[in-house]
C-alpha cells in the first residue's frame, strides 16, 4: 500500500552546471507550472554557486532549491566550506548530507553526518540524509545491518517530517544503470520505516523515504510505486529537464 506521505522528487546536479545550465532549470520549473507540481514536491540540489542566480531566474514556487553539503559549524575558520546558514541565506530550503560520494571521497563518517544534520536543522533547512550499502555488503547479505547502523548513527535525537528526509541509495546502483528489484527496495524501505518508528514513534512514521540510484524516466514508475518509497533522489537524469520531468510524470500515473 502507498503511504500518505507527500512524495518528493529531488535532483542532485553534483559538480555539474554553470550559469548556462540554468536553461535546463528554467525548463524544469516551467514544466512544473502545470498540474505536475500538484501532488508531490520537486527539488533540485544545485552546486552552491548557482543557487542565488537560479532563484532569480525561475518564476516558480513549486520547485525547491537545495545544496549538496554543508559544514557542521555555524561559521568560522573553515576555508572553502559552506555553512547551513549560508545555504539558507541564498534561498536553499534543503541540503543533501552524507551522500556516498562524500562519505567515500571526503572520508565523512556517520558521526560527522549527524553533526551536519543538526547544523542544517538549526539553520531551518531540510536535511536529505543518504545511506546505502556497497556491493560486497549486498552480496554477503549484510545490507540491512549496514544501513541500519548508518541510519542510527547519522540521525540526531530529534527529527521530524519537516527537517529530515532519508534517501536509500545502494552505492552500486549510483550512476551504474543498475537498480535493485522492486521486492528488494520494498524490503529495505519497510525496514527503514520500522527503524524510524521504533526510534521516533509518530514523528518517525512521517519521515519520507526516497530511493536513489539510476532512476530514469523508464524505470521511475515501477520504483515510485513500491510501498514506502516516497520519491526519488536523481543524479544523472536530473540534469536534463525532459528526463527530470519524465520522472515526475510517474506520479500522475500511480
Ligand atoms: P544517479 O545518482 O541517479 O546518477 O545514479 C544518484 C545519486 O547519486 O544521488
Amino acid at each position: 500500500m502507498k503511504s500518505t506521505r507527500r512524495p518528493l522528487v529531488a535532483g542532485n546536479w553534483k559538480m555539474n552546471g554553470t550559469s548556462e545550465s540554468l536553461t535546463e532549470l528554467r525548463a524544469i520549473a516551467a514544466g512544473l507550472n502545470s498540474d505536475r507540481g500538484q501532488n508531490f514536491d520537486a527539488l533540485i540540489c544545485l552546486p552552491a554557486t548557482l543557487i542565488w542566480r537560479a532563484l532569480e531566474t525561475i518564476e516558480n514556487d513549486k520547485l525547491y532549491l537545495g545544496g549538496q553539503d554543508c559544514h557542521y559549524a555555524e561559521k568560522g575558520a573553515y576555508t572553502g566550506d559552506i555553512s547551513a546558514a549560508m545555504l539558507k541565506d541564498v534561498g536553499a530550503t534543503h541540503v543533501i548530507l552524507g551522500h556516498s560520494e562524500r562519505r567515500a571521497n571526503h572520508f565523512e563518517t556517520s558521526e560527522l553526518v549527524k553533526a551536519k544534520v543538526q547544523a542544517a536543522c538549526q539553520a531551518g533547512l531540510t536535511a536529505i540524509v543518504c545511506i546505502g550499502e556497497p556491493l560486497d555488503v549486498r552480496e554477503t547479505g549484510g545490507t540491512l545491518d549496514y544501513i541500519g547502523e548508518q541510519l542510527d548513527r547519522s540521525l540526531p535525537q530529534t527529527v521530524n517530517f519537516h527537517n529530515v528526509v532519508i534517501a536509500y541509495e545502494p552505492i552500486w546502483a549510483i550512476g551504474s544503470g543498475k537498480t535493485p528489484a522492486s521486492e528488494e527496495i520494498a524490503k529495505v524501505h519497510q525496514f527503514l520505516h520500522d527503524q524510524l518508528v521504533r526510534r521516533y514513534a509518530l514523528a518517525g512514521s512521517a519521515i519520507r523515504l526516497l530511493y536513489g540510484g539510476s532512476v530514469n524516466p523508464t524505470n521511475a514508475q515501477n520504483i515510485l510505486s513500491v510501498a514506502n518509497v516516497d520519491g526519488a533522489l536523481i543524479g544523472g537524469a536530473s540534469l536534463r529537464a525532459s528526463d527530470f520531468l519524465g520522472i515526475c510524470d510517474a506520479y500522475r500515473k500511480i
